[in-house]
Protein backbone atom coordinates (compact mmCIF):
# COMPACT_ATOMS: atom_id res chain seq x y z
CA UNK A 1 0.00 0.00 0.00
CA UNK A 2 1.37 3.20 -0.53
CA UNK A 3 1.09 5.88 2.06
CA UNK A 4 -0.75 9.05 2.01
CA UNK A 5 1.43 10.27 4.43
CA UNK A 6 4.68 9.16 5.87
CA UNK A 7 4.57 9.00 9.82
CA UNK A 8 7.59 11.04 11.96
CA UNK A 9 9.29 10.16 14.35
CA UNK A 10 7.54 6.51 13.73
CA UNK A 11 10.23 4.26 15.85
CA UNK A 12 10.88 7.22 18.28
CA UNK A 13 6.97 6.84 19.69
CA UNK A 14 6.78 3.12 19.27
CA UNK A 15 10.01 3.22 21.96
CA UNK A 16 7.72 5.56 24.43
CA UNK A 17 4.76 3.88 24.28
CA UNK A 18 6.41 1.16 25.49
CA UNK A 19 5.81 1.38 29.48
CA UNK A 20 2.69 2.64 28.89
CA UNK A 21 -0.07 0.38 30.90
CA UNK A 22 -3.12 -1.64 29.43
CA UNK A 23 -6.04 0.71 28.68
CA UNK A 24 -6.71 3.19 25.48
CA UNK A 25 -4.33 5.24 23.55
CA UNK A 26 -6.06 8.57 22.74
CA UNK A 27 -4.50 9.91 19.47
CA UNK A 28 -5.59 13.17 18.78
CA UNK A 29 -4.18 13.96 15.20
CA UNK A 30 -5.50 10.14 13.44
CA UNK A 31 -4.58 11.53 10.17
CA UNK A 32 -3.90 8.95 8.00
CA UNK A 33 -3.75 6.16 10.92
CA UNK A 34 0.07 5.56 10.68
CA UNK A 35 1.37 6.10 13.96
CA UNK A 36 -2.13 3.79 15.03
CA UNK A 37 -1.10 1.00 12.98
CA UNK A 38 2.03 0.33 14.01
CA UNK A 39 1.07 1.19 17.40
CA UNK A 40 -1.73 -1.37 17.38
CA UNK A 41 0.42 -4.12 15.59
CA UNK A 42 3.41 -3.57 18.32
CA UNK A 43 0.94 -3.43 21.68
CA UNK A 44 -1.73 -6.12 22.22
CA UNK A 45 -2.80 -5.07 25.56
CA UNK A 46 -4.14 -1.60 23.92
CA UNK A 47 -6.92 -0.04 22.60
CA UNK A 48 -7.18 3.12 20.58
CA UNK A 49 -9.26 5.89 19.75
CA UNK A 50 -8.35 8.10 17.07
CA UNK A 51 -9.56 11.76 17.13
CA UNK A 52 -9.12 13.90 14.01
CA UNK A 53 -11.55 16.55 12.67
CA UNK A 54 -10.85 15.86 8.62
CA UNK A 55 -13.56 13.42 8.03
CA UNK A 56 -11.37 12.37 5.04
CA UNK A 57 -8.82 11.35 7.22
CA UNK A 58 -10.95 9.41 9.30
CA UNK A 59 -12.76 7.66 6.65
CA UNK A 60 -8.96 6.18 5.61
CA UNK A 61 -8.03 5.55 8.94
CA UNK A 62 -11.59 3.26 9.58
CA UNK A 63 -10.42 1.43 6.68
CA UNK A 64 -6.96 1.22 7.03
CA UNK A 65 -7.58 -0.23 11.14
CA UNK A 66 -10.81 -2.20 9.98
CA UNK A 67 -8.59 -5.45 10.94
CA UNK A 68 -8.17 -4.38 14.69
CA UNK A 69 -11.49 -4.88 15.15
CA UNK A 70 -13.41 -3.50 18.43
CA UNK A 71 -9.78 -2.36 19.82
CA UNK A 72 -9.67 0.65 17.35
CA UNK A 73 -12.71 3.65 17.39
CA UNK A 74 -12.74 6.71 15.49
CA UNK A 75 -14.05 10.25 16.78
CA UNK A 76 -14.51 13.54 14.51
CA UNK A 77 -13.93 16.25 16.31
CA UNK A 78 -11.53 18.55 17.60
CA UNK A 79 -8.97 17.03 19.92
CA UNK A 80 -9.27 19.75 22.59
CA UNK A 81 -13.09 18.72 22.95
CA UNK A 82 -12.67 15.18 22.69
CA UNK A 83 -9.94 14.55 25.42
CA UNK A 84 -12.18 16.28 27.94
CA UNK A 85 -15.00 13.92 26.76
CA UNK A 86 -13.59 10.59 27.13
CA UNK A 87 -14.10 8.48 30.05
CA UNK A 88 -12.62 5.14 29.66
CA UNK A 89 -9.02 4.96 31.40
CA UNK A 90 -5.91 6.38 29.42
CA UNK A 91 -3.06 4.53 28.68
CA UNK A 92 -1.18 7.35 26.40
CA UNK A 93 -1.98 10.31 24.41
CA UNK A 94 -0.23 11.05 20.95
CA UNK A 95 -0.39 14.05 19.33
CA UNK A 96 1.33 14.75 15.98
CA UNK A 97 0.22 18.60 15.20
CA UNK A 98 -0.19 19.86 11.99
CA UNK A 99 -1.15 18.83 8.53
CA UNK A 100 -0.81 15.87 6.79
CA UNK A 101 1.02 15.42 3.10
CA UNK A 102 -2.97 14.49 1.79
CA UNK A 103 -4.20 18.13 3.47
CA UNK A 104 -1.12 20.46 2.44
CA UNK A 105 -0.80 17.99 -1.20
CA UNK A 106 -4.49 18.58 -2.38
CA UNK A 107 -5.58 21.24 -4.24
CA UNK A 108 -8.75 22.01 -3.13
CA UNK A 109 -7.88 22.26 0.12
CA UNK A 110 -6.01 25.17 0.14
CA UNK A 111 -2.93 24.52 2.09
CA UNK A 112 -0.28 25.12 -0.50
CA UNK A 113 1.55 27.33 -2.51
CA UNK A 114 -0.35 26.12 -5.67
CA UNK A 115 -4.04 25.64 -4.49
CA UNK A 116 -6.57 27.28 -6.03
CA UNK A 117 -8.61 27.88 -3.50
CA UNK A 118 -8.15 29.74 -0.11
CA UNK A 119 -9.31 27.47 2.05
CA UNK A 120 -7.18 25.58 4.95
CA UNK A 121 -9.89 24.35 7.09
CA UNK A 122 -8.65 21.45 8.19
CA UNK A 123 -12.41 20.81 9.44
CA UNK A 124 -14.25 21.22 5.82
CA UNK A 125 -17.76 22.08 7.81
CA UNK A 126 -15.88 24.98 9.87
CA UNK A 127 -17.68 28.49 9.26
CA UNK A 128 -14.23 30.22 8.63
CA UNK A 129 -11.64 29.84 5.92
CA UNK A 130 -7.83 31.06 5.05
CA UNK A 131 -9.93 33.72 2.53
CA UNK A 132 -12.33 35.16 5.44
CA UNK A 133 -9.21 36.30 6.62
CA UNK A 134 -6.87 37.65 4.26
CA UNK A 135 -9.96 39.06 2.32
CA UNK A 136 -11.36 40.50 5.69
CA UNK A 137 -9.22 41.42 8.16
CA UNK A 138 -7.76 44.80 8.16
CA UNK A 139 -4.43 45.62 7.89
CA UNK A 140 -3.28 46.10 11.55
CA UNK A 141 -4.96 42.78 12.40
CA UNK A 142 -2.95 40.90 9.31
CA UNK A 143 0.18 42.26 10.51
CA UNK A 144 -0.07 40.75 14.23
CA UNK A 145 -1.09 37.85 12.66
CA UNK A 146 2.24 37.61 10.49
CA UNK A 147 4.13 38.73 13.38
CA UNK A 148 2.93 36.89 16.17
CA UNK A 149 1.86 33.44 14.52
CA UNK A 150 4.12 33.60 11.68
CA UNK A 151 7.33 35.31 13.63
CA UNK A 152 7.60 36.79 10.31
CA UNK A 153 10.08 39.88 10.21
CA UNK A 154 8.45 41.71 6.97
CA UNK A 155 4.80 41.22 8.63
CA UNK A 156 3.75 44.88 8.57
CA UNK A 157 5.01 45.10 4.72
CA UNK A 158 3.18 41.59 3.51
CA UNK A 159 0.15 42.80 5.26
CA UNK A 160 -0.09 46.35 3.34
CA UNK A 161 0.55 44.34 0.18
CA UNK A 162 -2.12 41.90 0.77
CA UNK A 163 -4.60 44.96 1.79
CA UNK A 164 -3.39 46.68 -1.37
CA UNK A 165 -3.70 43.79 -4.14
CA UNK A 166 -7.20 42.13 -2.39
CA UNK A 167 -9.30 40.36 -3.10
CA UNK A 168 -7.55 36.94 -3.01
CA UNK A 169 -9.59 33.74 -4.31
CA UNK A 170 -6.25 31.31 -4.24
CA UNK A 171 -3.65 30.33 -2.41
CA UNK A 172 -1.69 30.25 -5.33
CA UNK A 173 -1.97 33.93 -5.95
CA UNK A 174 -1.35 34.90 -2.82
CA UNK A 175 1.92 33.22 -2.56
CA UNK A 176 2.83 34.55 -5.98
CA UNK A 177 1.93 38.18 -4.67
CA UNK A 178 3.80 37.56 -1.94
CA UNK A 179 7.11 35.54 -4.04
CA UNK A 180 7.33 38.34 -6.40
CA UNK A 181 7.64 40.73 -4.24
CA UNK A 182 10.22 39.74 -1.55
CA UNK A 183 13.41 38.10 -1.75
CA UNK A 184 13.52 34.14 -1.73
CA UNK A 185 15.33 32.94 0.45
CA UNK A 186 15.90 28.96 1.84
CA UNK A 187 12.38 28.30 2.01
CA UNK A 188 9.36 29.91 -0.02
CA UNK A 189 8.53 33.91 0.73
CA UNK A 190 5.33 32.98 1.53
CA UNK A 191 5.93 29.94 4.22
CA UNK A 192 5.37 32.34 7.32
CA UNK A 193 2.68 33.91 6.37
CA UNK A 194 0.91 30.60 5.64
CA UNK A 195 1.78 29.58 8.81
CA UNK A 196 0.20 31.97 10.41
CA UNK A 197 -3.13 31.66 8.34
CA UNK A 198 -3.19 28.18 8.71
CA UNK A 199 -2.86 28.33 12.39
CA UNK A 200 -5.67 31.14 13.05
CA UNK A 201 -8.00 29.19 11.21
CA UNK A 202 -7.69 26.34 12.89
CA UNK A 203 -7.18 27.93 16.49
CA UNK A 204 -4.33 25.70 16.63
CA UNK A 205 -2.12 26.90 19.73
CA UNK A 206 -5.57 27.19 21.50
CA UNK A 207 -6.32 23.80 20.55
CA UNK A 208 -2.91 22.34 21.66
CA UNK A 209 -3.37 24.56 24.89
CA UNK A 210 -6.56 23.71 25.80
CA UNK A 211 -5.89 19.76 25.19
CA UNK A 212 -2.92 19.89 28.14
CA UNK A 213 -5.33 21.99 30.14
CA UNK A 214 -7.67 18.73 30.44
CA UNK A 215 -5.00 16.54 30.49
CA UNK A 216 -3.77 18.56 33.70
CA UNK A 217 -7.19 18.60 35.22
CA UNK A 218 -7.62 14.35 34.48
CA UNK A 219 -4.59 13.32 35.56
CA UNK A 220 -4.45 9.79 34.01
CA UNK A 221 -3.00 7.68 36.28
CA UNK A 222 0.57 6.31 34.56
CA UNK A 223 -0.51 7.83 31.31
CA UNK A 224 2.13 9.01 28.87
CA UNK A 225 1.56 12.01 26.75
CA UNK A 226 3.88 12.56 23.51
CA UNK A 227 3.82 15.18 21.41
CA UNK A 228 5.55 15.81 18.15
CA UNK A 229 5.19 19.78 17.29
CA UNK A 230 6.19 21.44 13.86
CA UNK A 231 7.21 24.78 14.81
CA UNK A 232 8.52 26.96 17.71
CA UNK A 233 5.63 28.26 19.11
CA UNK A 234 3.83 24.75 19.65
CA UNK A 235 7.08 23.53 21.09
CA UNK A 236 7.12 26.06 23.70
CA UNK A 237 3.79 25.38 24.66
CA UNK A 238 4.56 21.95 25.35
CA UNK A 239 7.30 22.61 27.30
CA UNK A 240 6.21 24.84 29.23
CA UNK A 241 3.41 22.92 30.20
CA UNK A 242 5.25 19.71 30.75
CA UNK A 243 8.00 21.77 32.78
CA UNK A 244 5.26 22.91 35.14
CA UNK A 245 3.85 19.36 35.83
CA UNK A 246 7.28 18.24 36.59
CA UNK A 247 7.97 20.71 39.37
CA UNK A 248 7.52 19.04 42.62
CA UNK A 249 7.39 22.60 44.50
CA UNK A 250 3.78 24.77 43.32
CA UNK A 251 4.80 27.83 45.26
CA UNK A 252 4.27 31.34 43.28
CA UNK A 253 8.53 32.14 42.10
CA UNK A 254 8.48 35.12 44.29
CA UNK A 255 7.38 32.63 47.84
CA UNK A 256 10.74 33.00 50.38
CA UNK A 257 9.74 29.63 51.60
CA UNK A 258 8.05 26.48 50.19
CA UNK A 259 5.01 26.48 51.66
CA UNK A 260 2.98 24.02 49.12
CA UNK A 261 4.98 20.83 51.15
CA UNK A 262 6.40 19.60 48.03
CA UNK A 263 6.16 16.16 46.25
CA UNK A 264 3.29 18.28 44.04
CA UNK A 265 4.73 16.88 40.49
CA UNK A 266 2.34 15.24 38.63
CA UNK A 267 5.03 12.93 36.75
CA UNK A 268 8.11 13.20 35.23
CA UNK A 269 9.36 14.16 31.80
CA UNK A 270 10.97 11.30 29.51
CA UNK A 271 12.85 13.90 26.93
CA UNK A 272 15.08 16.28 28.60
CA UNK A 273 15.58 17.37 25.18
CA UNK A 274 13.02 16.71 22.29
CA UNK A 275 13.43 14.22 20.03
CA UNK A 276 14.14 15.02 16.92
CA UNK A 277 14.58 12.68 13.33
CA UNK A 278 17.50 11.01 12.23
CA UNK A 279 19.84 11.76 9.64
CA UNK A 280 18.25 8.80 7.52
CA UNK A 281 14.65 10.19 8.15
CA UNK A 282 15.09 13.53 7.61
CA UNK A 283 16.67 12.75 4.12
CA UNK A 284 13.84 10.23 3.55
CA UNK A 285 11.23 12.84 4.79
CA UNK A 286 11.50 16.37 4.44
CA UNK A 287 8.52 17.25 6.77
CA UNK A 288 10.13 14.92 9.88
CA UNK A 289 13.41 17.66 9.79
CA UNK A 290 11.68 20.22 11.73
CA UNK A 291 9.63 17.99 13.99
CA UNK A 292 10.52 17.84 17.68
CA UNK A 293 8.89 14.72 20.32
CA UNK A 294 8.64 15.42 24.03
CA UNK A 295 7.50 13.26 26.16
CA UNK A 296 5.78 13.12 30.22
CA UNK A 297 4.95 10.00 32.03
CA UNK A 298 2.00 11.03 35.04
CA UNK A 299 2.74 9.07 38.05
CA UNK A 300 0.20 6.24 39.13
CA UNK A 301 -2.49 6.78 41.26
CA UNK A 302 -2.36 5.00 44.43
CA UNK A 303 -5.78 3.80 45.81
C1 LIG B 1 0.39 15.27 10.90
S1 LIG B 1 -1.19 14.61 10.67
C2 LIG B 1 -1.20 13.14 11.63
C3 LIG B 1 -0.62 11.96 10.91
C4 LIG B 1 -0.72 10.66 11.65
N1 LIG B 1 -0.01 10.69 12.90
C5 LIG B 1 -0.24 9.50 10.79
O1 LIG B 1 0.71 8.82 11.18
O2 LIG B 1 -0.84 9.27 9.72
C6 LIG B 1 -2.15 15.67 11.66
C7 LIG B 1 -3.64 15.39 11.65
O3 LIG B 1 -4.18 16.02 12.80
C8 LIG B 1 -5.40 16.62 12.50
N2 LIG B 1 -5.55 17.72 13.46
C9 LIG B 1 -4.73 18.76 13.64
N3 LIG B 1 -5.18 19.54 14.63
C10 LIG B 1 -6.31 18.95 15.11
C11 LIG B 1 -7.22 19.26 16.15
N4 LIG B 1 -7.08 20.34 16.91
N5 LIG B 1 -8.24 18.41 16.39
C12 LIG B 1 -8.41 17.28 15.63
N6 LIG B 1 -7.58 16.94 14.61
C13 LIG B 1 -6.54 17.77 14.36
C14 LIG B 1 -5.28 17.06 11.06
O4 LIG B 1 -6.55 17.13 10.47
C15 LIG B 1 -4.40 15.95 10.46
O5 LIG B 1 -5.18 14.93 9.89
Amino acid sequence: MIEPHKSVLLNEVLSLFEGAGEGAIVDCTLGYGGHAEALLDRYARITYIGVDRDQAAIDYATRRLARFGSRFSAIKASFAEAISAIKTPIAGVLADLGVSSPQLDNADRGFGFEAQTLDMRMDKNAPFSAADIVNGYDERELSRLFFEYGEEPRAKRIAALIVKNRPFHSAKALADLIAANLPRGRIHAATLIFQAIRIEVNDELRQLSAALDALENAKPSGAIVAVIAFHSLEDRIVKTYFKRWARSCICPPNALRCECGGARELGEILTKKPITASEDEARSNPRSRSAKLRAFAFKRAIF
